[in-house]
């Protein structure tokens, strides 16, 4: 019987379990420059017991930044502080994939010498990031009115994300995870409520889908398909983007799409972890039908859940987050039973090492 425990393969890449770390932004990059450091490479080490690491979100690019201290994977020293945060955890016989991430319209113009932030459609919304304060402290703010992508910015933000794939494959990372989910830049071109255009991005489906499958094919050509996974999130509101109406059907005309395309996982975030609807299996089988990759489900697991879900078939692996945060040696942990570090809110977001790489182990 497939467990929790049992090992996997991504392509060629074979995890050693199936207890995959969420995508989770601490914040602690090094600034200037955006940079992987030493506190990052002994936090990802710690955790490399996963049978997959998925990094916290990394921009493809300077406007695809949208909070304070996150890391970047466009220049070559962030590659270089990357090379040392993959060596960690192969050293440890672990896997990690680098989530390609650009935020799109959640960001704010202190980020980019006074711009105005990027999106599908110029249409005011409502939400907050954070950004530093005068006193250097994490601070939040609103987040302005962005400005659309033109027709030649869509074609080098496409190519920005090649160069982010090939960047990922150069640091030493096993796979590259697009971040398509909660209301960043792909997610504010599928979803009706932050896309207007009138052009060959917006209006159907296949329309609002051509950025991502671009995308996708770019870091296909990159690398190679079973390299590159997605994280969608269908269901639920984030970051300011409301629940669409036509999420499900923009999922699986995708989930089709990937298939076509041989793409090696599809990782599902799910909801209800953030005050969003619980995700049915009406809707899990469907996905499953469409999609004959690797799927990891994420939200709100634990391993009840997660054991349920694999035994009907309907996912291959479960990321945990908040609780990879609290306990480096989770996988451990689930396997024995053993009870868990509850996690600190107030330190999920910049600082240092407390809170971050001080969570205790089982053994010393
Ligand atoms: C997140 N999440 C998240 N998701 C993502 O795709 N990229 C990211 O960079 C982040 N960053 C992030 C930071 C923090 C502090 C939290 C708590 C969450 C969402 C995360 O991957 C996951 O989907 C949720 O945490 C729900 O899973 P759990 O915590 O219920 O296991």
């Amino acid at each position: 019987m497939t467990d929790l425990f049992a090992p996997l393969t991504v392509g060629d890449v074979l995890l050693r379990n199936r207890v995959v770390m969420a995508p989770l932004t601490r914040m602690r990059a090094t600034a200037p420059g955006d940079l992987p450091n030493d506190l990052m490479v002994e936090y990802y080490r710690q955790r490399a017991g996963a049978g997959l690491i998925i990094s916290e979100g990394t921009q493809i690019s300077p406007i695809g930044k949208g909070y304070m201290d996150t890391p970047g994977i466009h220049s070559e020293p962030q590659v270089a502080g990357w090379r040392a945060v993959t060596e960690a955890v192969h050293a440890d016989g672990g896997r990690i994939a680098a989530q390609l991430w650009h935020v799109g319209r959640v960001s704010h113009e202190s980020f980019h010498q006074g711009a105005l932030p990027v999106s599908a459609s110029a249409l005011p919304y409502r939400n907050r990031t954070t950004v530093r304060g005068e006193d250097g402290q994490p601070t939040r703010v609103d987040c302005p009115t962005p400005r659309a992508l033109t027709l030649a910015e869509i074609a080098e933000t496409i190519g920005d994300y090649r160069r982010a794939t090939q960047n990922a494959r150069d640091a030493g990372f096993d796979l590259v995870e697009i971040h398509g989910a909660h209301g960043y830049l792909l997610h504010q071109f599928t979803s009706t409520t932050s896309n207007h255009r009138d052009d060959e991005y917006g209006g159907s489906v296949e329309n609002r889908a051509r950025i991502v499958l671009e995308v996708v094919d770019a870091a296909i050509d990159a690398w190679e398909p079973s390299r590159v996974g997605i994280r969608i999130s269908p269901f639920g509101s984030f970051n300011g983007l409301t629940e669409t109406p036509d999420g499900e059907s923009m999922a699986l005309f995708l989930a089709a799409e990937f298939t076509a395309r041989g793409l090696g996982f599809l990782h599902l975030s799910e909801p209800d972890w953030a005050g969003g609807p619980t995700v049915d299996d009406e809707f899990r089988r469907r996905l499953r039908d469409t999609y004959d990759g690797v799927i990891i489900g994420a939200g709100n697991y634990d391993p009840e859940k997660a054991e349920r879900l694999l035994a009907a078939g309907l996912i291959d692996a479960a990321a945990f987050g908040r609780a990879f945060i609290a306990n480096p040696d989770l996988p451990e942990r689930l396997r024995t039973g053993a009870e868990l570090n509850p996690p600190n809110p107030s330190t999920f977001y910049g600082g240092g090492e407390i809170g971050y790489t001080d969570y205790p182990t089982l053994v010393g």
